[in-house]
């Protein structure tokens, strides 16, 4: 297979870095060389004789040499769009890929798995206002690894019957019970169930759609009121992840039947490593197919940040989420033997109840098999030398055991910005503090300090873009700009598995039913909820505008080049769902405006055809993809033109005040862009009313390859804000 390194602990960007290294699993391969291939069809035929298995068996049939249809043929799709997976050899796999009706064959790739005061610092707190008949009536689809269905944040006291729509069923396994809440279960993992035996996929379940569940915390840390963004809605869980891996075939076998069975909004937090084509990427796929059904899918961006152009998750029917932190910080200090007080970044529940320990660099406590450098960095322990004692490392919390010491400070050189849970009493200092640290161990005989439980403060500076999570550009369509949106995605309690230790380590005893998780997958179902909100106050609403509303009514974020937070770090900003039920205008594309911008990068008719099941082709002149209808508008300019000018052609529909008039208002960052609209008022006389504008934006200068100018227009009628960004990337 293509993935032994898989393994479930992703959640944490740390975890990335180092279980995969030490936790690695060889998974056996087939004893032949085929390998699983995904074969994706596009929309199912909408004649009533066609029968997907057999013709998935018929294709097979054709190419297969020497192995039988049933030991090739793993998986096939059929409920909501049309495709199959396979073990096959490349002389099949080149067959299949040029027969009549395969839009593409792909490798069954792994996915990654890339919480309750955020609600409350985005404004859906106790006193909101709801409609808990609508939204009970809501289904939230989460595709993850499962949920541990006794968590309190899954009861169904107070529930009624499943919504009458529902057409999914309880196949979780001999010990998943489903129940009012959770209306449904499907698990594609082999011999497992879809019981939550990592943490993630109860955490981000709860997060969208858990229930109230008072007075939880993390050992006294962080303590509060545990809920989701739509409490009274109902969840169908698809665990698309196993103990060791999230394949395609299984991601797409979820969507597949998440559509058919009749959810709302998808959010599913996994991601794969590196960019791949829409019509290769699962998650694109099952979107594209979800949207056509009226259903959202909600992406997290990943967590490959800061680094520039990190994204993966693009198509632009789907959205996108990065993380961002709240108010809420998370610290735990260290007392030195002279005094000195520093602030930590970790999660720690353990207390040294006040007691002072020795200090021991970590070069002086490696056993006697470790090079230099990773002594210092505390890979290899000698139990014997730190017993007793406070271990000094050089670099992330990395070691797999710690028997005698005491605890340890580290030196948080990858997202020094976001607290972990650690297996043992730990702070991880910022370099400069570490530095602090190791000069009073320079200057004393007998260094020591103290460790102390970590506290809650307030962040004044929140929200900001966390360090971890994926930054754009679009690599694939410059011109649509992701992430879409930014939500909270830093320290978020929420449901956990009992079955694992808090931290991931396995060498940590503690077992919890309520953990503090970071990452874009946190990020994710706060986006889910928050669309499920608004959805409760607008059913029939498209899957675009539930979009759209999200996104121009966000709140705008500080631009920190520093930190590298500007559009490519938060979209059209930070998440505010409570002004998303009223927007004003929404920016609306469908399923043929969509093929449109296949069309326009260059999608054969054929692929097309084949995609939208329909007998739609390209139009004469297809639309650049900056003309999509987005919310945001965003173009590359090529750098070797002094001086560029570029056209945006945009619609909107009036869904606030019947008799209104919106003027546009240019929000500008610099003097690059020189930005008018045309026209400049949009007057409606009813609701749903359609208007169009375009927008033009000039600059006779350019920036440095990979930069970027931007500014907002912003259309307002006295009572609604509609906001988008203008991104201009300069390029080579
Ligand atoms: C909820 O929505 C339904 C259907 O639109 C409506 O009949 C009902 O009055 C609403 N309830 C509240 C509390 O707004
Ligand atoms: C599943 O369990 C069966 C019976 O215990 C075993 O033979 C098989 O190898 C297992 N499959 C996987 C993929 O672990
Ligand atoms: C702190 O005190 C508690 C309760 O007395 C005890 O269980 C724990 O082991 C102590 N911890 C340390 C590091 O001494
Ligand atoms: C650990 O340290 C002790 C004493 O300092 C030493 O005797 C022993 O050999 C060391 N063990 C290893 C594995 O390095
Ligand atoms: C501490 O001392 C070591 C060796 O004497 C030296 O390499 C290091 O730079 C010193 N560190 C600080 C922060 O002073
Ligand atoms: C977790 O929940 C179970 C069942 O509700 C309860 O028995 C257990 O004590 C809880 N564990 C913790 C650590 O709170
Ligand atoms: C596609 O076109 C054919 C021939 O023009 C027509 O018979 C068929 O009904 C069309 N199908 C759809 C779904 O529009
Ligand atoms: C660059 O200039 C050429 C020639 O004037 C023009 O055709 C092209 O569209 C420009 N490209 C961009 C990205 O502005
Ligand atoms: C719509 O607005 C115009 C101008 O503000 C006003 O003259 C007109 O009476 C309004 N029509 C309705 C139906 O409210
Ligand atoms: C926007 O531009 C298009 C194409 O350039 C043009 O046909 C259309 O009339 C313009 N719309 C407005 C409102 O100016």
């Amino acid at each position: 297979m293509a993935n032994p390194g898989a393994i479930m602990f992703f959640h944490l960007l740390i975890s990335i870095f180092m279980l995969s290294l030490s936790l690695s699993k060889c998974t056996a391969i087939e004893n032949d060389d085929r390998k699983e291939y995904i074969v994706y069809m596009g929309s199912l035929p909408e004649d009533g004789l066609y029968s997907p298995t057999a013709n998935h068996i018929s294709l097979l049939q054709g190419v297969l040499q020497g192995s039988n249809i049933e030991k090739s043929l793993v998986r096939s799709y059929k409920r909501s769009f049309n495709g199959f997976a396979a073990k096959l050899t490349d002389t099949e796999k080149q067959k299949i890929a040029e027969m009549k009706g395969v839009i593409s064959v792909f490798p069954n790739r792994n996915y990654q798995l890339h919480t309750t005061r955020s609600w409350d610092f985005i404004g859906l707190n106790e006193i909101t206002k709801r409609n808990l008949t609508i939204e009970s009536d809501i289904i939230m689809g989460v595709l993850d690894t499962g949920v541990w269905p006794e968590s309190h944040s899954f009861s169904d006291e107070g529930f009624g019957p499943p919504p009458k729509k529902w057409k999914g069923a309880c196949k979780g396994g001999s010990d998943f019970k489903c129940n009012k809440k959770i209306i449904g279960a499907r698990n594609y993992a082999v011999n497992e169930t879809a019981r939550d035996i990592d943490g993630h996929g109860s955490h981000t379940a709860s997060t969208a759609a858990g229930n109230h569940v008072n007075g939880i915390s993390f050992f006294g840390i962080a303590e509060g009121t545990a809920k989701g963004g739509v409490p009274s809605a109902r969840l169908a869980v698809y665990k698309v992840c196993s103990a060791v891996d999230c394949p395609s075939s299984s991601i797409l076998a979820a969507f597949d039947d998440a559509i058919a069975d009749g959810v709302d909004i998808i959010s599913i937090s996994l991601g794969f490593n590196s960019l791949l084509h829409y019509d290769e990427d699962p998650i694109a796929i099952g979107a594209f197919h979800g949207l056509k059904k009226g259903v959202l899918t909600i992406n997290s961006a990943g967590n490959g940040g800061p680094t520039v152009a990190s994204i993966k998750s693009l198509a632009p029917w789907m959205m996108t989420v990065a993380a961002s932190s709240t108010d809420r910080q998370i610290i735990s200090k260290v007392v030195l033997g002279n005094g000195k007080t520093l602030v930590g970044n970790t999660v720690n529940s353990f207390t040294l109840n006040g007691t002072s320990f020795p200090l021991i660099y970590g070069k002086a406590a490696a056993n006697n098999f470790c090079a230099a450098e990773d002594a210092s960095a505390c890979i290899c322990i000698n139990d014997t030398a730190v017993k007793g004692k406070i271990l000094l490392c050089d670099f992330l919390f990395e070691t797999d055991s710690f028997n005698h010491g005491v605890g340890i400070i580290n030196k948080k050189v990858v997202s020094p910005d976001t607290p972990f849970v650690d297996p043992v009493p730990s702070s991880g200092l910022r370099v400069e503090d570490y530095d602090v640290v190791k000069s009073y161990f320079n200057s004393t005989e007998n260094p020591h300090g103290l460790i102390l439980k970590s506290e809650v403060i307030k962040d004044s500076t929140a929200p900001r873009v966390a360090s971890f999570s994926s930054r754009g550009s679009n690599l694939l369509t410059p011109d649509i700009l992701k992430p879409d949106i930014t939500a909270p995605g830093v320290d978020i309690l929420a449901a956990y598995s009992p079955l694992v230790s808090p931290s991931s380590y396995s060498y940590d005893a503690r077992r919890v039913n309520y953990s503090i998780v970071s990452g874009t997958s946190m990020a994710c179902p706060h986006v889910a909820g928050a669309a499920a909100y608004v959805k409760s106050f607008h059913p029939d609403w498209s899957p675009s505008a539930l979009k759209s509303s999200l996104m121009t009514t966000a709140s705008a974020m500080d631009i920190i080049e520093s930190l590298n937070q500007n559009e490519y770090g938060f979209g059209a900003g930070h998440i505010n769902p409570v002004e998303a039920i009223d927007p004003g205008l929404v920016y609306e594309s469908f399923e043929e405006d969509y093929i449109n911008f296949l069309c326009g990068i260059g999608y054969t008719k054929e692929k097309i055809k084949l995609v939208s099941g329909e007998n739609s082709t390209c139009p004469k002149v297809s639309p650049q993809p900056k003309d999509l209808n987005y919310p945001s508008l965003s173009h590359q300019v090529i750098q070797s033109n002094g001086s560029f000018t570029i056209d945006f052609h945009r619609r909107v529909k009036n869904v606030g005040i019947a008799n209104s008039t919106y003027r546009v208002k240019v929000i500008s960052n610099n003097n690059i862009l020189d930005v008018k609209v045309v026209p400049e008022v949009l007057s409606f006389k009813s609701l749903n009313e359609e208007k169009t504008f375009n927008v033009t934006v000039k600059g006779d200068q350019v920036l440095g390859a990979g930069t970027t100018a931007s500014s907002s227009i912003v259309w307002s009628d006295g009572t609604h804000s509609v906001k988008s960004p203008i991104v201009i990337l300069f390029s080579i």
